[in-house]
């Protein structure tokens, strides 16, 4: 029988996961979740499935020009931090028509409270929930079909996508308890390292994202190097010294921020860079940080740059991961409406 349509439970290992072409990359995508696929990619344990989502990306209102671009632009980051097309399969989400439907299998599955505790549909969603589209309160369900259309066993994310990768676990359990069968994996989170939260480089309190007003509050992947050194040099910080151990961290957000930041991009535990960076004052890190994020991120822009000269190309390459991505989902959707019996053509 095909690996895809068996029903015992031995899933083939297989990594899924996904970013928004909603505005560019920035340093918590990139350490939080692109640098990990990377990883995951190159350590040859799992098949790597990496994926532009651009259907989550137009819950919220996207001018379709900036959404073609922002789509290669990712495409090309994704390239330039290492994902190989060889390697992994890397395709645009409207491609593959099987995460929208197997989507609606799950919204028949999830329940409207489950939706209603999402952390994110909440905060995007603001005072005004009667005004905000249908996708986005259902956005969850698509996430569980995107993974679960591939019965994904591993999700590497970054720390805020727990809770939806909670309700995709509860979607397979349901799925797999209404119907009788042992269908679809129970999906592990990968949240591991030093970056899986990175914080607003103007408030230690708040996540680092695209969607801050602020752009000194991040570090685009497209920034230049004066750019970078710039947004470090006026990082937030407090006045005292860095500690040599990870408890002088409590209650100093902006320190353990950089602290952090410095340790994924060096890709040393953090207890070895306050080692060796215990009592530096920040005039003193900062520079250092800077001189190695603009080594570790400088070559990634100038690959996107570079990349982005030949769009045609992006388009290729997607349209291949798309069709790779395709022969995996095809015959695990048709195995789902045998199980939820609908008639298929013979
Ligand atoms: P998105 O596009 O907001 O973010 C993409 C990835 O980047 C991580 N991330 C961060 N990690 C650390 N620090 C930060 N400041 C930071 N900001 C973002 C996110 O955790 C994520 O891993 N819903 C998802 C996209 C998605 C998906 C999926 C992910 C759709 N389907 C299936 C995994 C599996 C999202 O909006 O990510």
């Amino acid at each position: 029988m095909n690996e895809a349509v068996q029903t015992s439970s031995s899933f083939t290992p297989r990594v899924f996961s996904g970013i928004q072409p909603s505005g560019g990359l920035t340093l918590g995508n990139y350490l939080g979740a692109m640098k990990r696929f990377v990883d995951m990619q190159n350590q040859g344990a799992f098949q790597t499935v990496y994926c532009m989502v651009d259907l989550h990306a137009i819950t919220v209102w996207q001018d379709p020009e900036k959404l073609r671009h922002a789509t290669r632009e990712l495409c090309a980051g994704f390239i330039a931090a290492g994902i190989d097309p060889d390697k992994s399969i890397l395709f645009n989400q409207s491609q593959v028509a099987e995460h929208a439907q197997l989507a609606w299998i799950f919204n028949c599955v999830a329940r409207m409270g489950w939706m209603q505790r999402m952390t994110q549909w909440k905060d995007k969603a603001g005072k005004n929930q009667q005004n905000a589209s249908l996708g986005l309160f259902a956005y969850p369900a698509l996430m569980a079909a995107d993974i679960l259309v591939y019965r994904a066993t591993h999700v590497p994310v970054g720390e805020d996508q727990k809770q939806h990768l909670e309700l995709t676990r509860d979607v397979a359990i349901k799925f797999n308890h209404d119907y009788g069968v042992d269908f679809f994996p129970i999906t592990e989170p990968v949240i591991e390292g030093a970056a899986t939260r990175v914080m607003s480089l103007r408030d230690g309190s708040r996540k680092m994202s695209k969607s801050d007003p602020s752009d000194a509050s991040r570090i685009n992947m497209t920034d230049d190097a004066d750019t970078i050194a710039k947004k470090i040099r006026k990082a937030k910080t407090d006045p005292d010294a860095l500690p040599s151990e990870a408890d002088g961290l409590q209650d100093r957000p902006e320190a353990r921020n950089l602290v952090n930041i410095y340790a994924a991009l060096s890709e040393q535990p953090v207890d070895q860079v306050l080692r060796d960076m215990g009592g530096k004052q920040f005039s003193q890190f900062k520079p250092i940080l800077s001189d190695l994020a603009v080594d570790k991120l400088s070559p990634i822009s100038t690959e996107m740059a570079r990349l982005m000269q030949d769009p045609a190309e992006i388009d290729r390459i997607l349209g291949h991961g798309a069709r790779q991505a395709r022969a995996l989902a095809a015959p695990i959707l048709q195995k789902t409406y045998d199980i939820v019996g609908m008639i298929s053509a013979r």
